[in-house]
């Protein structure tokens, strides 16, 4: 049993559950009920952005060193792989759209104030979206060698 790439591959799927439970619950759970009470104060909403983005921050960063571990590992299984498509092109789009997720996250943290809440809303309902997108890449990606 290669020990290293088995921790490496549950930290992963680790950083990827609190990634995206978390976008998931800030935004479904936490934004749309405030709503139905009144809203949040500002001072609150953008308190819990900024916290969310050092959150948000570090586990993107473990996302993507653990990611590249596992890559390194992985790359000459994907090579000799004759699936119809290719895990290094399942694993591009992912890269892809991982770019896109840490954009939105930083600029949903940026969105400070009552005039950008509605662009924070939208920023994270995109990111979770994107967030289940990459998790259905991952799974393509691992039966797809
Ligand atoms: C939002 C970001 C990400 C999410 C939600 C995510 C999610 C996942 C999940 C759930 C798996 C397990 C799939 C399975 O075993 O069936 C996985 C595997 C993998 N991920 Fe990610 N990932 C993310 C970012 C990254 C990044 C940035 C990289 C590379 C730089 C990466 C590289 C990999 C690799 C190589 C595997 C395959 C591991 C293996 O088969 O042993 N991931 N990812």
């Amino acid at each position: 049993m290669n020990i290293p790439l088995t921790l490496s591959v549950w930290i992963h799927i680790t950083s990827a559950v609190l990634l995206v439970g978390g976008i998931f619950f800030f935004r479904v759970i936490l934004l749309r009920h405030a709503a139905r009470i009144g809203g949040l104060s500002d001072e609150l909403r953008d308190a819990l952005a900024s916290r969310w983005l050092h959150v948000a921050g570090m586990l993107l960063i473990v996302l993507l060193v653990s990611g590249l571990y596992n890559f390194t590992q992985r790359n000459a299984l994907w090579k000799a792989s004759e699936a119809a498509v290719s895990p290094h092109a399942i694993f591009g789009v992912k890269f892809l759209l991982f770019l896109a997720v840490c954009a939105l996250t930083a600029l949903a943290s940026v969105s400070r104030g009552p005039k950008f809440h509605g662009r924070r809303k939208m920023l994270m309902a995109v990111n979770t979206v994107l967030g289940l997108l990459i998790v259905f890449l991952s799974v393509l990606l691992g039966m797809s060698y």
